[in-house]
């Protein structure tokens, strides 16, 4: 029996999972909250959460995987979301690299992946997947800077889920997916999600480090997981990590 470990109210439930592997939590266990008051995206931005309308769990995961490959176990979770919003919505949802939900180019969730130090031993390396997905959250319970560029499963399809299901479909999905990961490689995991990339072909820009912004069009993710992209003077860039996002001439909203 997997743990899942629920509190109505909690800072960040990646926060608990990593306290909860470094102590030696099993393979697949869950932290999930009602609401979160210090929610945590990538790249140090806060995550929304608002109370009891969306997903924010956590999930322990400890692929018998080599340390270079845990950098993609990030991708794969943005798969095995997707793959559960699919199942509840009559809506096909899109990835933005590296692992946002999103709707007719409106963000309905994120992932933000931790993992142990690089250096640790097989035994106690870990991965914390955490998940943050707008379910029934209408548009006005969201703050006003925000409301035009987010949505949630409810905005999309005119009714409300079950959170409960939706974890457990995404606990299960994605221990399933980190199976085939294991066994067949990533290949077969990025084939599966440049099918449901939502910037290949399109403007987008990319935020560095250092404030400087790279424009031009995507050509997907590679073998690795580095997003590429070609700017107006035809030079090939590869991005590891940044802020990445559509140029403002092709967003359909302000953002
Ligand atoms: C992003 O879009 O940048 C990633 C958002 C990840 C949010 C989830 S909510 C549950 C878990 N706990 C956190 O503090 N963050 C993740």
């Amino acid at each position: 029996m997997l743990a899942v470990h629920r509190f109505d109210i909690t800072d960040s439930t990646n926060r608990i999972a990593k306290e909860l592997a470094a102590d030696g939590a099993a393979h697949g266990t869950v932290v999930i909250a009602k609401q979160q008051t210090g929610g945590r995206g990538r790249l140090g931005k806060a995550w929304e959460s608002i109370p009891d309308k969306g997903l924010y769990c956590s999930i322990i995961v400890r692929p018998d995987i080599s340390i270079q490959r845990y950098a993609q176990i990030t991708m794969v979770a943005g798969l095995a979301v997707a793959k559960v919003v699919d199942e509840f919505s009559s809506k096909k949802c899109m990835l933005k690299w590296p692992n946002d939900i999103f709707f007719n180019d409106c963000k309905c969730g994120g992932i933000l992946t931790e993992s142990s130090s690089l250096t640790s031993d097989a035994e106690s390396r870990y991965a914390v997947v955490g998940i943050g997905l707008n379910v029934n959250s209408k548009l006005d319970d969201f703050p006003m800077e925000l409301r035009e560029t987010v949505t949630s499963l409810a905005i999309e399809n005119g009714m409300s889920f079950e959170i409960d299901e939706l974890l457990f479909e995404t606990r299960d999905r994605l221990l399933v997916e980190l199976v085939e990961f294991k066994e067949n490689g990533f290949v077969d995991i990025l084939e599966q999600w440049k099918e449901k990339d939502m910037l290949c072909g399109r403007h987008m820009e990319c935020v560095g480090f250092d404030g400087k912004i790279i424009e031009g069009i995507a050509l997907g993710p590679d073998g690795d997981g580095q997003l590429h992209l070609r700017d107006c003077k035809g030079v090939e860039h590869a991005v590891l990590s940044g802020d990445v996002r559509l140029a403002r001439k092709e967003t359909r909203h302000s953002e």
